[in-house]
């Protein structure tokens, strides 16, 4: 499956930038700046050297990039006179990460090509490298996004999935940008890496859906085990907790192991799945 998630991350940066009116393709920067993969892959190494969970954290810029005006680097604008920056809103606020990455491939590949690589195209590139150097597949990442001047914090807050919306809404975001539901769930097979903050997790261990009783599709054991980083009471709700607990920084299809096995710590349900595939 991880190459159909793989394939689906290009349909998402694909549909979320339509409406623009200049063609991607992949040679873009073949004149300009042919060492562009070379130097991001670079960077990304030395990153991940000090912060394994560095690949999951740009996946996820990239993604929470192209949801909000499409692929243009708007995540990564900071608050002046003319933005208020996406960063603070509520789905980023403490929680996207990576940035001083972003901003040291940039400085690399200002030196070697300057003004050439748009912002865009790096978070694009570098979710690409970052999938492909945690054992995922590969996939060609058409080149040429030209980075926004605008931010949209309403936007964000918006149009990003929320851990708590229902698949109505997360069907409505996606189609939004025009994703459809196989692309939803083969999507969330990103969730096979990175990690997750209890806040996330804890109404899933103690009040699933406003119960008071656990998520019935989560495995007792597994349920346990999350429970000891994730008191119900007096814990960290920013203490971390691996997404995937099989291979917590390969990109896998773990995810959807992990589902049939009830231990999805965040993310759709096996019962959720179930019916989109129905649906379909
Ligand atoms: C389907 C709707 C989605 C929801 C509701 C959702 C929700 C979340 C949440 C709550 C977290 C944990 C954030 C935190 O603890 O600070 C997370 C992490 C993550 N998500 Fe999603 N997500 C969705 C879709 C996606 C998609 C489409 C991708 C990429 C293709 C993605 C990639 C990731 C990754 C890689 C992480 C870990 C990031 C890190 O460790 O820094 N997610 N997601
Ligand atoms: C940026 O602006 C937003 C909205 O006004 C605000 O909530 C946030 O604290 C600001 N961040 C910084 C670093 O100034
Ligand atoms: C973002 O997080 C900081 C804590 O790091 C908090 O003080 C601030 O109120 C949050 N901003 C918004 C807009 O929620
Ligand atoms: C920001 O996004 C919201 C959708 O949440 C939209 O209604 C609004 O028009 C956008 N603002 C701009 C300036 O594009
Ligand atoms: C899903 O959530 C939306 C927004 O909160 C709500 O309007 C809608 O009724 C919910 N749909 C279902 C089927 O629960
Ligand atoms: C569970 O959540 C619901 C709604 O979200 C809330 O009304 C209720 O008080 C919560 N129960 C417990 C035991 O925390
Ligand atoms: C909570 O967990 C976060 C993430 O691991 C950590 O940075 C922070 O220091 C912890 N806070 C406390 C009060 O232990």
């Amino acid at each position: 499956m991880g190459a159909a998630a793989a394939l689906l991350l290009v349909a998402m940066a694909v549909a979320a930038v339509a409406g623009a009116s200049a063609q991607l393709f992949d040679e873009y920067y073949d004149g300009t700046c042919p060492d562009v993969h070379r130097i991001v892959r670079r960077v990304l190494k030395r990153a991940h050297q000090d912060d394994p969970r560095i690949f999951a954290s740009l996946t996820r810029l990239h993604f929470h990039d192209c949801f909000v005006q499409g692929c243009d680097a708007s995540i990564l604008l900071d608050n002046s006179t003319s933005i208020v920056s996406e960063k603070f809103a509520a789905p980023n606020n403490n929680s996207a990460r990576g940035y001083p990455v972003v901003d040291a491939i940039k400085a690399a590949l200002e030196e070697a090509c300057p003004g050439v690589v748009s912002c865009a195209d790096i978070l694009a590139i570098a979710a690409k490298i970052s999938v492909e150097l945690s054992g995922g597949p590969r996939w060609r990442v058409p080149l040429g996004r030209r980075d926004g001047t605008t931010a949209n914090l309403t936007g964000a807050e918006d149009k990003l999935p929320s851990p708590r919306d229902n698949l109505t809404t997360l069907r409505q975001k996606f189609a939004d940008v025009g994703l459809d539901v196989t692309d939803l769930v083969a999507l969330s097979g990103a969730h096979t890496f990175g990690r997750v903050q209890c806040q996330f997790v804890t109404d899933r261990l103690y009040n699933f859906s406003g119960t008071g009783r656990p998520d019935p599709t989560l495995d007792a054991g597994y349920r346990a085990l999350l429970a000891k980083s994730c008191p119900r009471r007096g814990g960290n709700s920013s203490a971390l907790n691996d997404l995937d607990p099989t291979t917590p920084d390969t990109f896998d299809k773990n995810y959807f192991a992990n589902i049939e096995e009830k231990k999805p710590p965040r993310g759709l349900s096996r019962v959720e799945i179930l019916r989109l595939i129905e649906e379909e």
